[in-house]
């Protein structure tokens, strides 16, 4: 029997929870990162666990596991082929210090063979290969020889990553030579087998050992194949990385006091393997919402021949991923805007209106299509349906507001395009969109512009995000192409792609209307610091937030925050902007309690227990049964034995108490080292609820 997706996650959960590994299960955290200061959402499961990572002890033990919706937007425009998605969960486990690879290895394998049931013949590896920073990992090999020998395959190590068995046809089983295949054990050196998010100084990482399941079939010709090329044959469905690296401030990778394991692999790519399906959007993942879309369209989604017929397959899977996408987003409360998160939601949603439009949908449908996801979400992801009304109204109010520009704007790049084919300075013919002038002007309404300048107009003047122009142009240039020369396959010329990108980007900079350029730049990032400048600053940042509620009012909750090394920001819920004076009030009793030389105690309690402390929580996100807290205050206490009861007797010399995972400084006096003093460097009212202030720590002339 193939396993279902639910069954696959339920499956990992209770695998990690048993004897002989006793790992605690820990909640998906937030897609909207807490305190990091250049990713726009949380890319994979480690990502809440740096600081842990890094040596902090967690609340529930070294041995964690969890399964945790990410988001990663770099390939958004690749989204309707069958391997790419914006939105995956992830499985992932952790050894925080604890077990090492020579266990970690064993049990993945027992997971992935005797609870999902994958076929052991079709799995191979990767490990990595040794170079200045760290050797070749020897014990991964040799662990991994003893595993295959476990499932009866002798297995070896190969240098040579081409020595592969023939590939084959999944519908008539597993060949001969393939279970008779000797290598399965790969070198591969740092450019594929070592994972850190980013190359900066205090960032932690380390050499993986990947696992790949090979689906028999080859979907793109390459020059050269092996398990980890772009082909599609083999599949991805885990990473080992061996956290035991750190890198200094000359850029080199030196070791970790703490060893740790982090695992983690795509639960749709297992979802894929388990159930031996080549298209996601046909696994049960899916499936539900294939099948309301097939409804609502009145079509099938079904590959075929014509090449209008796959245009129609792309727009289901457009419509699939981006509506699951944007129910999470919307799940962890980012809503559609015109910056950061809000902007990545509103081209999602805007994209799946446009492919809706194709398909022929012509009443709102994207409330009926949320639904399926958060039915079918409901058990794994309990916050969704929690938050079913929010989200079906702001995700309607995105489609009514862009519906309403939608017609008129395809109206008029219509108009645009049938000038353009009628220009000769552009040839459209069978094979291509030839460009002769990248600066021909084209006059319509009055205005004259070139390609690049339109882009950028039809973005201002009808909210179409610059891949929709491009969409467009290239279904007009093949609508014009099977009109006139019976063909259809017309690619608009690389050139004037460019040309189009580079002018809009170079427009909307220049208008600092939209951020996309800012946003991009945080997708190129990846780290939340823990300088010391960071950490103070963390530690400022509860000092501001309990000043806010202490002085305006008690109710107010933190709603997003973002620290570098040179400040921090905090949005919080506000009806109005506050005045000079109160911000002048704030900066004085922030600095008050940095003069107080307040200690800072970060203890672990059960979450029941912080939530009578009235600890403040971040929103949108769930904590686990055991959770950290860091205390702000004159109190006396025991860290290691202390009662609940102790802490509220001292309550009134509390200032300040919130659910953190840190880190913290551990005095307040450190934030005024080097005789500074706390500022608020901005204020600004991003919302008609929601108020932003940027401050830090500045030296102050005696
Ligand atoms: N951090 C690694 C990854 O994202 C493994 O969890 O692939």
């Amino acid at each position: 029997m193939k396993k279902s997706s639910k069954e696959i996650r339920d499956l990992f959960i209770s695998f990690w929870k048993e004897e002989p590994r006793n790992s605690k299960e820990i909640p998906s955290s937030s897609l909207v990162p807490q305190n990091d200061s250049t990713l726009l959402f949380v890319n994979s499961g480690m990502f809440p666990l740096v600081p842990y990572l890094n040596g902090i002890p967690h609340p529930l033990g070294k041995r964690i596991h969890n399964i945790q919706r990410c988001v990663r937007t770099n390939d958004i425009d690749e989204v309707g082929d069958n391997r790419h998605l914006v939105m995956f969960e992830m499985i992932g486990n952790w050894s925080l210090g604890d077990f090492d690879k020579t266990n970690q290895i064993p049990w993945i394998m027992e997971f992935f063979v005797e609870k999902c049931g994958l076929d052991p013949f079709r799995i191979f590896v990767s490990v990595f290969a040794g170079d200045e920073s760290a050797p070749k990992d020897d014990t991964a090999i040799e662990t991994w020889k003893k595993v295959f020998a476990k499932y009866g395959i002798k297995a070896e190590y190969s240098d040579n990553i081409s020595k592969l068995p023939k590939p084959w046809n999944p519908e008539e089983g597993v060949p001969e030579e393939l279970k008779n295949w000797k290598y399965r054990i790969f070198p591969y050196s740092k450019k594929k087998n070592w994972w850190s998010r980013a190359e900066v100084p205090g960032e932690i990482g380390g050499p993986t050992s990947e696992i790949f399941y090979d689906m028999g079939r080859v979907e793109l010709i390459q020059d050269v194949y092996h398990i980890n090329d772009d082909s599609g044959r083999f599949i991805e469905i885990g990473n080992n990385v061996f956290m035991e690296y750190k890198l200094d401030q000359e850029m080199k990778w030196v070791p970790l006091e703490q060893k740790n394991i982090d695992f983690g692999g795509g639960l749709e790519r297992i979802v894929l393997a388990c159930q031996n399906i080549s298209d996601p959007y046909k696994t049960d993942l899916f499936q539900n919402i294939i099948f309301k879309t097939e409804t609502l369209a009145g079509k099938k989604y079904e590959l075929s021949k014509s090449l209008n017929l796959n245009l129609e397959v792309k727009s289901f899977r457009v419509l699939a991923e981006h509506i699951r996408s944007s129910v999470f987003l919307l799940g962890d409360g980012v809503t559609p805007s015109n910056k950061d998160q809000g902007y990545i939601l509103r081209r999602l949603i805007r994209r799946m209106i446009r492919h809706a439009h194709l398909l022929k949908i012509q009443d709102n449908f994207t409330k009926s299509l949320a639904n399926v996801v958060i039915d079918d979400y409901a058990d794994a992801y309990p916050h969704l349906s929690e938050n079913r009304e929010k989200i079906l109204e702001e995700i309607e109010k995105e489609e009514i507001r862009f519906r309403k520009t939608l017609e008129n704007g395809l109206n008029n790049i219509n108009k645009l395009f049938q000038k353009v084919s009628q220009n000769s300075q552009h040839d459209i013919s069978p094979e291509h969109i030839i460009t002769k002038n990248l600066d021909t002007i084209y006059e319509l309404n009055g205005k004259k512009l070139n390609l690049g300048e339109w882009a950028f107009y039809f973005y201002e003047t009808y909210g179409f995000p610059p891949e929709m122009f491009l969409e467009e142009l290239s279904s007009f240039v093949n609508k014009v192409s099977l009109e006139n020369y019976k063909q259809a396959y017309v690619k608009i010329d690389d050139q004037l792609v460019s040309t189009i990108i580079e002018k809009f980007k170079y427009l909307s900079e220049q208008h600092r209307i939209n951020s996309k350029a800012s946003a991009e730049k945080k997708f190129l990032g990846g780290l939340a610091d823990t300088s010391d400048e960071t950490t103070k600053l963390h530690t400022a940042h509860h000092l501001l937030l309990a000043a806010i509620q202490k002085l305006l009012n008690k109710d107010i909750k933190q709603r997003g925050s973002n620290i570098t090394s040179q400040r921090l920001r905090m949005d919080f819920n506000f009806d109005r902007k506050l005045t000079q004076d109160e911000i002048e009030a704030i900066e004085n009793l922030v600095n008050q309690k940095i003069e107080e030389s307040l200690p800072v105690f970060r203890l672990e309690m059960p979450k029941v227990e912080a939530e009578k402390l009235r600890a403040q929580m971040e929103f949108g996100q769930r904590y686990p049964e055991i959770v950290s807290v860091y205390i702000i205050g004159n109190i006396k206490l025991d860290k290691e034995k202390y009662q609940i009861s102790e802490i509220i007797e001292q309550y009134d010399k509390v200032f300040s108490i919130e659910f953190c995972a840190g880190p913290h400084v551990s005095n307040t006096s450190k934030l005024s080292e080097g005789g500074k003093k706390f500022k608020v460097f901005e204020h600004v009212s991003i919302g008609a609820n929601l108020k932003r202030i940027k401050a830090g720590l500045i030296s102050v002339s005696k």
